[in-house]
């Protein structure tokens, strides 16, 4: 990389040596990728959501392979908080990635405990709160879904978060997404990512049933790639500009290209996720080629991209 280009980025109050995140589920709980990749050269790392008490997950076969992309139905399967600070936090505290722990749950109060468990952790950075999870308490809509919803579960994390920066993670599945991040802004967030995946199908047309366990999964790698840059393009716009939001653009990335298509979106960071399955370890390419087209295109710094859409 040319030396004189500075890839590092304002990440709300963080400061981070690269863009490049992993994405939530796709990459463990701390070191899974140690084999194939300096986990140190990442600009953060998040876990795969955890919840109160630990979870099986769904039924198999929960994952199924489409034409560019995949369909997950893991269904939050994890060990457990009580188990991840015990055997998974001091992995994680070792990183010099920020590290953010994704937390999903079925109420409220189960986001607010297991944030509250690990809020005074100087191992972490902040938490990534997955609210495409269904709402037991109010028939199973999708938190992500309803502006309230998600104004109420923002807030009340957020008392929990402490001085722990606060990122929420925006469902696709959703009329206006830009509402829901203003809701999410509103109430407190620090931080948005996006997208999460979009429920979907595959049918096995021998016996006409779906192909997952659990009917449908969410849909995920470069088929959902140029919507994701559309709505972070939108909430940047609409909700994270004027109030100095960063966001955390997702969805499909899988070459540097792609990540500086998100960057000048408007996304002030990027993570990989579906791309780790195909080739674990092309996180760390992606961070040399930004510092590559930075440099071939006369770009300073990094931070000179972020919302620089042009027409
Ligand atoms: C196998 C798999 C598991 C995932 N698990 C989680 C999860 O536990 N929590 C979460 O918030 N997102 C989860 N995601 C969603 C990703 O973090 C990401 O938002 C989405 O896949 C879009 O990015 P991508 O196309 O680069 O994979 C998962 C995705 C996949 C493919």
């Amino acid at each position: 990389m040319a030396a004189s280009v500075d890839i590092s980025v304002e990440f709300g109050k963080l400061r981070l040596g690269n863009p490049v995140f992993t994405a939530s589920g796709t990459c463990g709980y701390a070191n899974e990728l140690g084999q194939f990749m300096d986990i140190d050269c990442l600009g953060g790392f998040i876990t795969k959501s955890i919840t109160a008490k630990p979870r099986k997950g769904n039924a198999t076969p929960r994952i199924v392979e489409t034409d560019a992309g995949m369909l997950n139905a893991i269904g939050l399967a994890n060990i457990g908080v009580e188990r991840f600070i015990e055997e998974k936090l001091p992995i994680l505290g070792k990183m010099k990635a920020a590290a953010f722990v994704n937390v999903a749950g079925e109420t409220i109060e189960e986001y607010v405990t297991v944030v509250a468990r690990l809020a005074n952790d100087e191992r972490i950075a902040g938490f990534e709160l997955n609210i495409s999870c269904p709402n037991v308490e109010r028939g199973a809509i999708m938190f992500g879904t309803i502006p309230e919803q998600v104004t109420e579960i923002t807030s009340a994390v957020k008392k929990a978060a402490g001085q722990k920066m606060l990122m929420v993670k925006l469902t696709p599945s959703v009329t206006d997404i830009a509402v829901i991040a203003q809701a999410a802004v509103d109430a407190g967030a620090d931080a948005l990512s996006l997208i999460n995946t979009f429920t979907a199908m595959v049918i096995d047309i021998k016996t006409r049933r779906p192909v997952l366990a659990n009917r449908t999964g969410g849909l995920s790698g470069p088929a959902i790639k140029p919507i994701a840059v559309y709505l972070v393009n939108k909430v940047y716009n609409e909700a994270a500009k004027a109030r100095g939001i960063p966001i955390l653009g997702m969805g499909g990335i899988r070459t540097a290209s792609d990540a500086v298509e998100f960057i000048i979106a408007g996304a002030s960071a990027v993570a990989v996720g579906t791309a780790s399955f195909i080739e674990p370890g092309c996180a760390a390419k992606i961070i040399d080629g930004i510092g590559k087209y930075c440099a071939e295109n006369g770009i300073a710094s990094v931070k000179e991209l972020v919302g620089s859409l042009q027409g």
